[in-house]
């Protein structure tokens, strides 16, 4: 028995192959748009069943709900140019075109022009274009459609995982059909590091199922790609997981970098899969100096219990201890500091794209054979290219 989904419905806006060759006006849109029009379409965001109109976006932005009263954190718009804007009358039902393809529809029920520094103090809270989710917000075209959505055909999904795609409905019935009564999902957009792998068995120890489901939307340029992190998750979970208590499925969402209000968000889509709880653990979502180490945890209060409907499991940044000769966090380790391995994220990326392993104590070896190798054939392809 899954929690309910937000709002208490499962969307499903999918008509896979439905004829739209009536439809004249096709609107060329970006892969966010995409990856947002699919996980509308399959329920991923529930309740939402389109892209935000103005009350509503103006809702989410100014204080965290939809109009409805409903819970909601970030934005989700369809931005296209004024040029754009202008062939598109209100009323009329247009193609949604990637790269020549037609992926859907929207019933433009309404188009308008965002004060974009205002959306991005108060979701980023930052203006600073060096953020990345503020940069892509302002290159992101001016004016916003809105409306209901349908999806017609799913994008290509990358060869390597694509058995590792499945529909909030198919995460549901794989809890179910593993007699799972709580799941906690695990959100990340980075291979899964030692701290990562406690926390994660920590939370399981005290339910009955775990969710590992990686973010493998767009991401910044200097994350590691999603194909070779999914390959890193299948060899962690093959050599150090109870394969029996542990789902793992892909998050394919763009990153937003929004620190709290994006750990808000990844709940409410973590319980859409089915999850009953959710990790957030030091600095969520975050990224460089933007947000305070638990700002993630603390934006919660705002929440009441019933208002999210899915039990946060918060969790002090954890290390491995050399004197504990175990992984902990200031609140279970008394030693010094001098004990306490701690590399930063960044670090680590470089020392594996030089093929310098970092410690066992920071990760299980056969992933970062999986990442030298990985980045290694990257690199290649790039400098043949
Ligand atoms: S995120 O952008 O997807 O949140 P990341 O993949 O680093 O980044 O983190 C995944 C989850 O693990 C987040 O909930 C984050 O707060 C948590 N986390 C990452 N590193 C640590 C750590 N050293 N200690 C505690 N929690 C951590």
């Amino acid at each position: 028995m899954t929690s309910l989904p937000h709002g208490g419905v499962l969307i499903n806006r999918q008509h896979f192959d439905k004829d739209v060759s009536h439809l004249n006006r096709e609107i060329a849109i970006d892969r966010v748009a995409l990856s947002d029009l699919e996980l509308i379409a399959n329920g991923t965001y529930s309740p939402l069943t389109g892209f935000l109109d103005e009350e509503n976006y103006r809702s989410v932005v100014e204080d965290m709900h939809l109009k409805n009263g409903l819970a909601w954190t970030i934005p989700i718009t369809l931005p296209v140019s004024e040029k754009t804007a202008d062939r598109v009358s209100v009323g009329e039902t247009v193609k949604l075109v990637y790269e020549g393809d037609v992926y859907g529809t929207l019933e433009v029920t309404s188009k308008f022009r965002p004060d974009k520094l205002h959306e991005a103090e108060k979701v980023y809270l930052t203006t600073d274009q060096a953020h990345p989710g503020v940069k892509r917000l302002y290159e992101r075209g001016d004016v916003y459609l809105s409306g209901p959505v349908e999806l017609i055909k799913r994008s290509r999904r990358p060869e390597e995982f694509a058995d590792d795609f499945l529909d909030p409905a198919e995460t549901r019935r794989l809890f179910d059909d593993r007699g799972w009564r709580t799941i906690v999902g695990f959100q990340t957009r980075n291979p899964i590091h030692r701290a990562h792998e406690h926390i994660q068995k920590t939370a399981l120890e005290t339910v009955d199922g775990l969710f590992i489901n990686p973010l493998v939307g767009e991401t910044k340029k200097d994350d590691i790609p999603a194909d070779i992190r999914m390959r890193s998750y299948h060899v962690l979970i093959e050599h150090y997981y109870v394969k029996e208590r542990t789902a793992l499925a892909v998050f394919p969402a763009a990153m937003r970098y929004a620190g709290p209000r994006e750990a808000v968000f990844h709940a409410i889509c973590r319980k859409n899969f089915g999850c009953t709880h959710f990790i957030v653990g030091r600095d969520h979502a975050g990224v460089k100096d933007y947000y305070g180490p638990y700002d993630a945890q603390k934006i919660f209060s705002n929440f009441t219990r019933q208002a999210l409907d899915i039990q946060t499991m918060f969790f002090e940044n954890s290390y491995y201890c050399k004197k504990c000769g175990a992984m902990v966090s200031n609140k279970t380790c008394p030693h010094d500091p001098s004990f306490h391995v701690s590399l930063s994220g960044t670090k680590v990326r470089h020392m594996l794209r030089d093929g310098v392993r970092p410690p066992e104590t920071f990760s299980r070896p056969e992933v970062v054979q999986v990442l030298i190798d990985g980045l290694k054939a990257k690199q290649e392809t790039h400098s043949a290219g």
